[in-house]
Parts: C-alpha cells; structure tokens; sequence
C-alpha cells in the first residue's frame, strides 16, 4: 500500500515494505532510476535498516561485492564501485557538523557520484536542498515503512517514476500469486 501527496517543489510517497526481499526489490526500483550527483539522506532508529538499503542500492548499482557494504566504526565515509562510484556516509558518530564539512562533502555533493547518507537529520544543516530523504520506519520483526519526500523538481520526477514502476510491480506481484493459489486449488 502506499499514498502519495504532491506540493509544488515537494512530493512525499509513503511504502510499505512487508520484508527484506521487498526491501532488495524496491533498491533495485529506485536504483534504475538513480542519476549521477544524486544524493539521498536516511532516517531512521538503530536497526531500522539504513545499512540493508545502501547495501541493496550497492548491489543493484553494481558494485562487485556488496558484503562489504557495512557501518564502519571509525570512518565516516567508504566508496564502491558501481555503474558510478557510491559515497556512504554513516554520521552516527560525528561529533561536530564541522567535520563533516571537512570531508569536502560539498565536493561529493557536486560530484558525478551517487551520495547516500546515514542519520541524515543529524547532517541535515548541510545537505543540498535538492535531495532525497528516505525516513524508514519499523513495523514489525521484518517489515519496514519507507517515506520518501522529494526536494526539488529532479527527485519529485524520480518518486513519480519509483511510485509507477513500484505499483505495477506490486500488482503483477499480486496477480501471479493469486494465479498460484487459483492453480493450487485446482490441483487439490
Ligand atoms: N524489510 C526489511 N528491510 C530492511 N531490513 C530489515 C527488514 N526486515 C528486517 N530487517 C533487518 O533489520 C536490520 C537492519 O539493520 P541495519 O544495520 O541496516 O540498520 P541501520 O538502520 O543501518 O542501523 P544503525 O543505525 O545501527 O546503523 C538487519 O538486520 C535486517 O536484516
Ligand atoms: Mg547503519
């Protein structure tokens, strides 16, 4: 299930993701529809999933070995190679915006790189305005609600693109296991 609300230079989706295979699925959505210089910010508690959607994103944008997508304790930035290099903050343990300034993240911000940042809310003072957010939320031991809100024109097209592709995936999704039960009944 999933709603949508569109303003003028603003578009918030909401996703309802029932476990980790749709999680996987649903980077693999996203990721098809990624651009260079593209930048997304996550939210969400400990355990709700920031790491499992980079991780996804990362495989799905080609990166060779995706196990090493992880949450690093000391570093606050690790690159993969990918149909175009993927910058993952994690500013869990960022001490001073300051330092995250330092890193040049205005120059990974203008870059030709995919930036996905974790605890975005901490950070939030110096991301671009033109960005998306992810807030994941937990709904139970495997499932998790996903609610995008897209700043600026480029990424309110994007969510418009993610929300039609996603539907028709969820229905054809809905049909073939509706076909499957159908079938299982006649052979019972
Ligand atoms: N539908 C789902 N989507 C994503 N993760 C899920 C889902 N269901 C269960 N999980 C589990 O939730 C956990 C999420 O852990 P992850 O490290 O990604 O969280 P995090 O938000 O990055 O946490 P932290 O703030 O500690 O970095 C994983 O163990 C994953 O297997
Ligand atoms: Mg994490």
């Amino acid at each position: 299930m999933s709603t949508l609300t569109d303003t003028r230079s603003s578009l918030q989706w909401t996703c309802e993701l029932p476990d980790e295979n749709a999680t996987c699925a649903f980077a693999r959505h996203l990721a098809d529809l990624l651009f260079p210089g593209a930048v997304i910010g996550l939210i969400g508690e400990l355990g709700s999933g920031k790491t499992f959607l980079v991780r996804a994103l990362a495989s799905a944008l080609g990166t060779p070995d995706s196990r090493f997508v992880n949450s690093p304790t000391f570093v606050l930035i690790q690159e993969y190679e990918g149909r175009w290099p993927i910058y993952h903050f994690d500013t869990y343990r960022l001490k001073h915006l300051r330092d995250f300034v330092d890193l040049g993240v205005h120059e990974y911000f203008r870059g030709e790189g995919v930036c996905l940042i974790e605890w975005a809310d901490r950070v939030q003072a110096v991301l671009p305005e033109e960005r998306l957010e992810i807030r994941i939320e937990i709904t139970g031991p495997h499932s998790r609600r996903l609610t995008l809100t897209a700043f600026g024109e480029r990424y309110v097209q994007l969510v418009k693109g993610l929300q039609q592709t996603w539907a028709s995936f969820t229905e054809q999704k809905h049909t073939s296991s509706a076909e499957q039960a159908a079938a299982e009944q006649v052979f019972e």
